[in-house]
């Protein structure tokens, strides 16, 4: 254990500028909007243009977390990016985001824990940070889900979207009162088979696309959050109460709210975007994050839960002073 602390310094969102709505889906699907919104309260999503890569998506939002710090690319000493749509097999993202930013130095690599990715990487850039292996980091959440949809199943390509975002996160001088306070991650691969790609580079030589046991993943999602989000209210020993906002994985609006219920939470604290986001996976929590804190909801000083849960399963959950 060390008594030095990491904080988020900023964060930043870019997303596609091509939004498709539920009734344009309708469209190629057999779906409609009355049933997607009301099993998942998603109105539409964003989908990257031709060409557009998840580097593309994830420089873009790393420098506008750097634009709202004031930093430069010469101030980061790490980049991770938590993805599931990598550009390529190899080499990381990390590494194209690198060059997209202009970066030679540091270490950049990719972090896989689908749509807990961003959850872990700041838990992984906090560890890093706190173990002297450099002062700032920028945590990117980056995906183009629809690259692995299969547009045909109508049981999962309404759920997601395409997006972007970064976090600055940056060692903290002695005496500085925010911070990263604690954070619980879990991983259960007895679960891989609820949702997964059915398809990969060492099983398939291909790309596969996403499958989901969709009652499964909803029946374990409420159980698994709440109880990262106790443990670390328990080690910090603050209570639901305390919390200015909550921060979730944008999922699904009955998953948010199941888990918001029985942690008897405030409902006027729980930050959402799936209505305008959809799922972007590994993007969804700072793509979040960054909505609230550009609207002023979440301020200096505010003490703010980020949880997420997905394919392996995976969860985690972070409790944040900003
Ligand atoms: N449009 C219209 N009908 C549909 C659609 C659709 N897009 N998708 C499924 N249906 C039909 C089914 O075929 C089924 O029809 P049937 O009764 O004639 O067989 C009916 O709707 C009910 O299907 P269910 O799968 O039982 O519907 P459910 O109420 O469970 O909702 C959903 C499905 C929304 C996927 C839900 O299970 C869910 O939210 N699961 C969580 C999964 C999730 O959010 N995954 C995201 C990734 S994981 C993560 O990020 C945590």
């Amino acid at each position: 254990m060390t008594d030095k602390r990491t904080f988020i310094r900023s964060v930043g969102a870019y997303l596609p500028a091509r939004v498709v709505s539920n009734e344009e889906l309708a469209k190629t699907v057999d779906t409609s909007d009355e049933w997607i919104q009301q099993r998942t309260g998603i109105r539409q999503r964003h989908v990257a243009a031709e060409g557009e890569l998840t580097s593309d998506l994830g420089a873009a939002a790393a420098k506008r977390a750097m634009d709202n710090a004031g930093i430069e690319i010469a101030d980061i000493d790490l980049v991770i990016c938590a993805t599931t749509t990598p550009d390529l097999t190899f080499p990381a993202t990390a590494a194209v985001i690198q060059q997209k930013l202009g970066m030679h130095h540091g270490a950049a690599f990719d972090l896989q824990a689908v749509c807990s990715g961003f959850v872990y990487g700041v838990a992984t850039a906090d560890s890093f940070l706190k173990n002297g292996l450099g002062t700032r980091a920028l945590v990117i959440g980056a995906e183009t889900t629809s690259r692995i949809l299969d547009w045909n199943d109508r049981t999962t390509c309404v759920l997601f979207g395409d997006g972007a975002g970064a976090a600055v996160i940056e060692l903290a001088k002695p005496g500085e009162d925010r911070g990263i306070l604690a954070t619980a991650l879990r991983a259960d691969g007895h679960f891989w088979n609820k949702l997964y790609t059915d398809g990969g580079p060492s099983s398939t030589q291909s790309l596969g696309h996403v499958r989901m046991e969709g009652r499964e993943v909803f029946r374990h999602a409420v159980g698994m959050i709440t109880d990262v989000v106790d443990k670390v209210l328990a080690e910090s020993g603050y209570t639901i109460a305390d919390l200015d906002w909550f921060v979730p994985h944008q999922a699904n609006r009955r998953i948010i709210d199941g888990a918001g219920d029985k942690l008897g939470l405030d409902p006027a604290k729980v930050v959402v975007t799936v209505d305008r986001h959809a799922n972007t996976s590994a993007a969804s929590v700072p793509l979040a994050l960054s909505a609230a804190v550009a609207d002023g909801r979440i301020k200096r000083g505010d003490l703010v839960m980020i949880e997420a849960m997905g394919g392996g399963f995976t969860w985690g959950a972070s409790l944040i002073r900003w």
